[in-house]
């Protein structure tokens, strides 16, 4: 019997014959990827450069890309140059090491897990709150990142204050974007070529190392510190030759867990005030929720499960502004995926942000509209119609985490206070870099206290 997948012959925009649909992709990739899907449906090929791709948008075919076939694939080699600060952790790593580090990590992460963190999480959210004032103007952007990271630190690391945090993400900024930048570059610089960029950014590297092998350091020192915590179990984890991790290897599992899990959460939260804070019907109902389900009280790990339109109002920004808003796969060897034949080494692409538009599963897809996740809509549409966290083996270990962590930081900081844009706030626009963040950041004005 034909596969159904038959259907596509993957075809794709012409581009220039020297690199291909680069510029297209260097210009714009959101509407570039965007693009792809709406004229060449599931799978769309494109070469940036001397390399064939292929983008896939239909979910049968992601999901032999992200499940069934997944052995024959590793992370994109594109991400080679992430690999220059993250090195080769749980996120980046391949084969045996990811399956042991990641069976490792996993019990850290299980939803039970989780809701040990629920305290911690808003205890570190009412910390920061205590800061704010009514009348003041602030960067929510950056209050928002300062929670996402602070949670992360304390509940995996038992890290407390904000030195660790000043000390990581401040390097990690200007890596951010000189990663990103050289990605979309067809032959970036060789790094040894002492350029004020290439300058700036090895001491970004150099710094954000110091600060991760100080806490490594600081942590042996005093191992009672954090009884119990991910860093405790990465540090006496051996493998089945009784090897424990290299201080390298360490610092690599703390370096990805500190990128992976602070940034996307802070972005998607953010995306989701943007939304929030243009549309006053949805704030209406943010706060009859929590009027009804909390009454004034804290979210907990236990009224989670009835604060579903916040939920929804998350799973919708996530919707429409992905924070992973492309990954993908570079084949180990010679594969088929459906009717496509990836040769070895050959890179296939998905974009949860494009994915997230198709008109199928998400009629009026630019609208806002966290009402369309109500019933179970993701039983209704097919498994990967909607993947903010990717999915399979090498999908998100922190989406449980995220999930509650977001909906705790949204709740807590509508509970307390009302919270409006700046007078003037100009459109909020995506920048894609590693992730897809607001441009520019969110500025608001703390209107006054809730409650
Ligand atoms: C809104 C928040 C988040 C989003 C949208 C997100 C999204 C994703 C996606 C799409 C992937 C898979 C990438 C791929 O297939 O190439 C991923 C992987 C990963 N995420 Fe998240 N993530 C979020 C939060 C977190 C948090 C809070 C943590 C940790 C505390 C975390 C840790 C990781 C790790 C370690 C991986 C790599 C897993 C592996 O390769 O085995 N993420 N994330």
């Amino acid at each position: 019997m034909k596969s159904q997948l038959e259907k596509y012959t993957p075809q794709g925009p012409k581009g220039s014959w020297l690199s291909g649909n680069l510029m297209a992709y260097r210009k714009d990739p959101l509407q570039f990827l965007t693009d792809l899907q709406r004229d060449y449906g599931g799978v769309a090929k494109i070469r940036l450069g001397p390399q064939q791709m292929y983008v896939l948008y239909d979910s049968e075919l992601l999901k032999e890309l992200l499940i069934t076939k997944q052995e024959h694939f590793v992370k994109l080699k594109a991400f080679q140059e992430a690999r220059l600060f993250v090195g080769d952790g749980v996120a980046t790593s391949t084969g045996e090491k990811h399956k042991r580090v990641r069976r490792l990590i996993q019990p850290h992460f299980t939803r039970a897990h989780i809701q040990t963190y629920a305290g911690q999480m808003a205890d570190i959210v009412e910390g920061e709150l205590n800061r704010w004032e009514t009348g003041q103007r602030r960067s929510l952007t950056d209050d928002i990142s300062n929670i996402t990271f602070a949670i992360i630190a304390k509940t995996l690391f038992s890290l407390e204050g904000d030195e660790y945090a000043r000390a990581i993400r401040e390097p990690y900024e200007t890596i951010n974007r000189m990663c990103a930048e050289r990605m979309r570059q067809l032959a970036a610089m060789p790094l040894f070529v002492p350029t004020a960029k290439n300058r700036a950014y090895k001491d970004s590297l150099q710094s954000l190392d110091r600060a991760v092998y100080a806490i490594l350091k600081e942590r042996k020192l005093n191992p009672a510190i954090g009884e119990g915590d991910l860093l405790s179990v990465l540090i006496a984890a051996k493998d089945e030759n009784g090897r424990g991790m290299t201080d390298q290897e360490l610092r690599d599992e703390l370096m990805i867990m500190f990128i992976a899990g602070h940034e996307t959460s802070a972005n998607a939260l953010s995306w989701a005030f943007s939304f929030i804070l243009r549309q006053p019907e949805v704030e209406q109902k943010l706060y009859e929720e929590w009027d009804r389900v909390l009454q004034g009280a804290r979210p907990t790990a236990e009224n989670y499960m009835q604060l579903t339109y916040t939920q929804n109002v998350i799973w919708e920004a996530m919707r429409l502004r992905a924070p992973t808003f492309f990954t993908g796969r570079s084949a180990i060897r010679d594969v088929e995926l459906g009717p496509l034949r990836v040769k070895k080494g050959q890179s296939v692409l998905f974009s949860p942000f494009a994915i997230h538009q198709n008109p199928a599963y998400f009629p009026d897809p630019q609208a806002f509209l966290p009402e369309r996740f109500e019933n179970d809509l993701l039983k209704r549409i097919p498994q990967f119609a909607y993947m903010p966290f990717g999915g399979g083996p090498r999908g998100c270990i922190g989406n449980h985490f995220a999930m509650l962590e977001m909906v705790i930081v949204l709740t807590m900081i509508g509970q307390r206070y009302r919270i409006r844009l700046t007078p003037g706030h100009p459109p909020i626009e995506m920048e894609p870099l590693l992730t897809l963040r607001p441009k520019n950041g969110i500025e608001i004005v703390v209107d006054r206290a809730n409650g």
